[in-house]
């Protein structure tokens, strides 16, 4: 299986450290955010990684994993010219992903402790459709929130809904199969103007082929300096 990883965006909640440094190759304890991504994916098995990212950031990118060798993973890059949202970025993968294979994505900026294996092999085991990673968080309107019917399936995502359904949010890690494209070729730009990964997924959902599992050890998505302070206490280890 292959994956995506995308560490575009401006990063604006993270200004002024992102005036010049990509949010994702900010530091989180002793690496560079980026670096976490690659180390769980090489750990599940992936070692055939594309990186999104956008033209200004590439060659610090570059600069850093090269290859990707010094991770045991080799790398692609694609830039995303502008940033036009998240599912936008993930369209720059049809190339690299190819056929109607199944792969994960990343968003760059989540942050996680336990294996990937488990739940890639659940995906794998799945005929077809799309999976989502929930987890519960004590401030679900900050992200895309799934509603569920009453056997438990999802039929929707809210995303940042003001009255959230559940305590638990859909976090940035993905897995789609070859569909994905033709959903993202068929969606309209949101009110904020972006192509929107919700949208990817209340695809799948409207077809019934949204399955879920929820992450059960620490995560986070780093972009808020509260959630960067917290992960890298977190994935710090022991000092000095
Ligand atoms: C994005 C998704 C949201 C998801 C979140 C996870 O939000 O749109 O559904 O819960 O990532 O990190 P963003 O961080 O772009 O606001």
């Amino acid at each position: 299986m292959k994956a995506v990883i995308l560490a575009g965006g401006t990063g604006t909640r993270l200004r002024p450290l992102t005036k010049l440094l990509n949010k994702h190759l900010l530091p989180v304890g002793r690496m560079p955010m980026i670096s976490y991504g690659l180390i769980s994916l090489q750990a599940a098995g992936i070692s055939d990684i594309l990186l999104v990212t956008g033209p200004d950031a590439l060659g610090d990118f570059a600069s850093f994993l090269g290859s990707g060798k010094d991770y045991g993973v080799s790398l692609t890059y694609r830039i995303q010219e502008e940033a036009g949202g998240i599912a936008q970025a993930l369209e720059l993968a049809q190339p690299f992903i190819g056929g109607d294979d199944k792969f994960i994505v990343l968003l760059g900026d989540n942050l996680f402790e336990e294996p990937l294996k488990p739940h890639l092999d659940a995906f794998r085991a799945q005929p077809d459709g799309a999976m989502v990673l929930l987890k519960q968080v004590p401030d679900p309107e900050r992200y895309g929130v799934p509603v569920f019917d009453v056997d438990g399936h999802i039929v929707h995502i809210d995303e940042k809904p003001s009255a959230p359904q559940t305590d638990s949010c859909v976090t940035g890690i993905y897995m789609y199969d070859g569909t994905v494209f033709d959903l993202i070729g068929a969606l309209s730009p949101s009110q904020r103007g972006e192509l929107e990964i919700t949208d990817v997924n209340n695809g799948y959902a409207a077809k019934g082929k949204l399955a879920y599992r929820h992450l059960s050890g620490w995560w986070t998505d780093a972009g808020t300096f509260g959630s960067l302070l917290e992960a890298s206490r977190k994935l710090m280890g022991d000092l000095p």
